[in-house]
């Protein structure tokens, strides 16, 4: 029988991806699309608007690229694709989106419209695919008060949905820091929801994203997820505190930003060695130009990783998800089956990336 080459495994490893944005998950030619039937005057073709210098330019296209969905059928068709592109693209098999309702204020659309419309095209996903999904719902924190925190809580409350898991909170850590956000966090976590929280990105310096937001962030907001992290590095102390709790960190493996990329990929792998408890994401796919797969490619190949961390990432991605207890024991259970299977399968002389991480 024919043996898997190292980066067929890797591509086929199962995963959860609990790092993704869906406004920057848009398909290049859905956006055009959309854009045009909704009468969106985009400044360029999408494939050249993904194409930015800063970190802040990002997050104009981003903000852009969501103004496109304005019906519940543009919401649908966007997370179906995105569920698509998890499944075909490097074998994920649950995935939790960040969705920013804000983002969708000037076009009209309510609420409730916007999360059956992403509920719907999930589900659609999930039955084509075998890929399941949450949703949390986020501010982002350049262009949202505290007051529309509270705003999207009571959306919330008034249109309660399963798939809707938790919050998240992202745009430019600088803009709002964590203790801003305490009181919408802390009622968040009345109401039931997780939480979570961008904090020590590396396109922010280090006064403005210091280690101690990690401290904010789990004491303050109550947040048992953390997205991004790598600053905290900085801090000993903080390392030391994160290590003894397991908290896991969402890495986003492919920076938009080509000169973060590589220092970011030593930042994970001082974050491995140190014993954190890391899952690797993607964060904007579309935009940045990557897959679950190829960002997973990319990290290995760079950091000479192999079967043992394969195996222990792909785990750590089920037990930080969010589902409930029974179906994160299905998940787990499936992982380990077939991680089991793919390992017998892998040639034994092939146990580290012939890389061709151009592959998307
Ligand atoms: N929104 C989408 N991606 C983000 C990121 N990497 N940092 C902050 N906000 C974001
Ligand atoms: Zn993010």
């Amino acid at each position: 029988m024919a043996r898997l080459s190292f980066s067929d495994y890797l591509d086929a490893v199962p995963k959860v991806e609990l790092h993704l944005h869906i406004a920057g998950a848009i398909r290049p030619e859905t956006l055009d699309e959309l854009a045009v039937l909704n009468e969106l005057r985009l400044p360029k073709p999408a494939a050249e608007l993904y194409r930015f210098e800063t970190f802040y330019d990002f997050l104009e296209i981003l903000r852009l690229s969501a103004l496109a969905m304005a019906t519940p059928q543009d919401f649908a068709r966007v997370a179906f694709e995105c569920i698509e592109d998890l499944h075909r693209h490097g074998n994920t098999r649950h995935a939790e989106i960040f969705f920013n309702p804000h983002y969708a204020t000037p076009t009209g659309i309510g609420y409730p419209e916007l999360v059956d419309g992403l509920i719907e095209g999930l589900a659609k996903g999930e039955r084509a695919y075998g890929v399941s999904s949450r949703l949390i719902a986020c501010i982002d924190r350049s262009v949202c008060l505290p007051s529309e925190a509270l705003q999207m809580l009571d959306w919330m409350a008034q249109h309660p949905r399963p798939e809707v898991v938790g919050i998240g909170l992202d745009g430019a850590e600088r803009a709002g820091p964590p203790l801003v956000w305490v009181e919408a966090w802390r009622q968040a976590g009345r109401a039931g929801y997780r939480r979570t929280a961008h904090l020590c990105e590396d396109n922010q310096a280090p006064f403005e994203a210091p280690p101690a937001h990690f401290t904010h962030c789990r004491d303050a907001l109550g947040c048992d997820r953390l997205d991004h992290g790598y600053g905290i590095l900085a801090d000993p102390l903080v390392v030391a505190r994160a290590r003894a709790e397991q908290v896991p960190f969402t890495m986003a493996c492919w920076s938009g930003m080509p000169l973060n990329r590589a220092p970011r990929r030593q930042r994970i792998k001082a974050m491995r060695e140190a014993g954190l408890n890391l899952v690797l994401g993607t964060d904007d796919p579309a935009i940045f130009g990557t897959t679950m797969g190829h960002s997973w490619r990319t990290v290995f190949a760079d950091l000479g990783w192999g079967v043992e961390e394969a195996r222990a990432l792909s785990l750590s991605g089920v037990e930080a998800s969010w589902l409930p207890e029974p179906r994160k024991a299905a998940l787990r259970a499936s992982f380990i089956e077939a991680l089991d299977a793919l390992e017998r399968d892998l040639d034994p002389a092939d146990r580290t990336l012939d890389l061709s991480v151009t592959r998307r």
